[in-house]
C-alpha cells in the first residue's frame, strides 16, 4: 500500500484494508507509547500542528506521538501568537509552513479547510477536524479502541448518542464503521439528527436505526459512542439551549445493556457523562484517549516513512 507523503483528509479515501493496517501497526506502537520507540525512526523530521480552534487531546497526542517516535514539533495551538491575528490566509500559512516541515497536522474551523491546505502543500496534510465536517484519525482511534476493548469490528452493534448533525467524530466514525459488517443506531433529538446525505450514504452498505429514544435500543448495543452537543457549531444559541443537556448517562440505563457494553466519547465531555459513570467497567473514553498516541505513532510513521 502507498503510505508515503500521503493526505488525510477524509476518512473516505481509505479501504478496510488500510484501516487494518493501521489498526495493526498502532498495536504494535502501544508498547513504545509511555516510553518512547527505541529506534526512534522518525528522528530528523518535524511535524507541524497548526491549530485554529481548541484542542487538547488530538494536538497534545499527535505532538507526543511524534516525539516518541523521535520527530521534533513546531505550530501552534491558538491564533494570538501567530500571523493568523495580522489576517493571513490559510493558504498563505500553508504555502509557508510547508517549507518548514515534513507534515501538516491541521484543525479548522472551516469544512473542507483541510482539503484546500492539501492543495497548497506539498507536505502531507492530515485533518485533525475541519468545522463540522472530518475527524479521520480520531475516527481510527475510535476503531482501534472497539478492536482492543471489544474484539472483531464485524458483527457489532454501535450506537451513536447526541449531537449527530455537528459532531465530525460521528460523521468521520459512522462512515468508517459502515465499511464493516455492522449494525448502527443513531440517537438524537429531530434538531440533531445525522447529515442526510451521511445516513443515505451508509445506508447503502449496513442496516441503520434512528431513533430519539436510548433507552428503545440500549439493550441491542455493543458499544455506546457518546457525543457532546456541539456548542461553538450552532448559528442560533437558543437553538442550542433547547438541546442542551438533552442525555445524561446514568448508571440505571447501563445496568440494563449488554454485560460486555463498552461506553466510548471522544471527549471533552460537559455534562452527558457523569462522574459516576467512570467507575463502571463499561467506561472505556480514558482508555480510548490513550490510544490516541499509539493510533498517531502509527500513521506518522506510516506517512513519513511509508511503512
Ligand atoms: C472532538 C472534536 O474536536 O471534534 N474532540 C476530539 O478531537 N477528541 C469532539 C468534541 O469536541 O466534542
Amino acid at each position: 500500500m502507498m503510505w508515503l507523503n500521503r493526505d488525510i483528509v477524509s476518512i473516505g479515501d481509505f479501504s478496510v484494508d488500510e484501516i487494518m493496517e493501521i489498526i495493526d501497526k498502532a498495536n504494535k506502537m502501544v508498547q513504545y507509547a509511555s516510553s518512547g520507540h527505541p529506534e526512534r525512526p522518525l528522528s530528523g523530521k518535524i511535524v507541524a500542528t497548526l491549530f485554529y480552534e481548541p484542542s487538547t487531546r488530538t494536538r497534545l497526542s499527535f505532538e507526543s506521538a511524534a516525539m516518541r517516535m523521535g520527530a521534533r514539533v513546531l505550530g501552534f495551538g491558538s491564533l494570538e501568537g501567530s500571523s493568523v491575528a495580522k489576517g493571513e490566509t490559510l493558504s498563505d500559512t500553508i504555502r509557508i509552513v510547508n517549507s518548514y516541515s515534513d507534515a501538516i497536522v491541521l484543525r479548522h474551523p472551516a469544512e473542507g479547510a483541510a482539503r484546500l491546505a492539501s492543495e497548497f502543500a506539498d507536505v502531507p496534510v492530515i485533518n485533525a477536524g475541519d468545522g463540522a465536517g472530518q475527524h479521520p484519525t480520531q475516527a481510527l482511534l475510535d476503531i482501534f479502541t472497539v478492536w482492543k476493548e471489544s474484539g472483531p469490528v464485524n458483527g457489532k452493534s454501535i450506537g451513536f448518542v447526541g449531537d449527530l448533525k455537528y459532531g465530525r467524530t460521528v460523521h468521520s466514525l459512522s462512515k468508517a464503521l459502515s465499511m464493516f459488517d455492522v449494525s448502527l443506531y443513531f440517537i438524537s433529538p429531530e434538531e440533531l439528527k445525522i447529515p442526510k446525505h451521511i445516513k443515505k450514504d451508509i445506508e447503502k452498505r449496513v442496516p441503520v436505526r434512528e431513533t430519539k429514544n436510548l433507552e428503545d435500543v440500549i439493550e441491542e448495543l455493543d458499544v455506546l459512542y457518546v457525543t457532546r452537543i456541539q456548542k461553538e457549531r450552532f448559528p442560533d444559541i437558543e437553538e442550542y439551549k433547547k438541546v442542551a443537556g438533552i442525555y445524561v448517562i446514568r448508571p440505571s440505563l447501563i445496568s440494563r445493556g449488554k454485560k460486555n457494553l463498552i461506553i466510548m466519547h471522544p471527549l471533552p465531555r460537559v455534562d452527558e457523562i457523569p462522574p459516576e459513570i467512570d467507575h463502571l467497567p463499561q467506561a472505556r473514553y480514558f482508555k480510548q484517549a490513550s490510544y490516541g498516541v499509539p493510533v498517531r505513532m502509527a500513521i506518522l510513521d506510516l506517512i513519513l516513512r511509508g511503512e
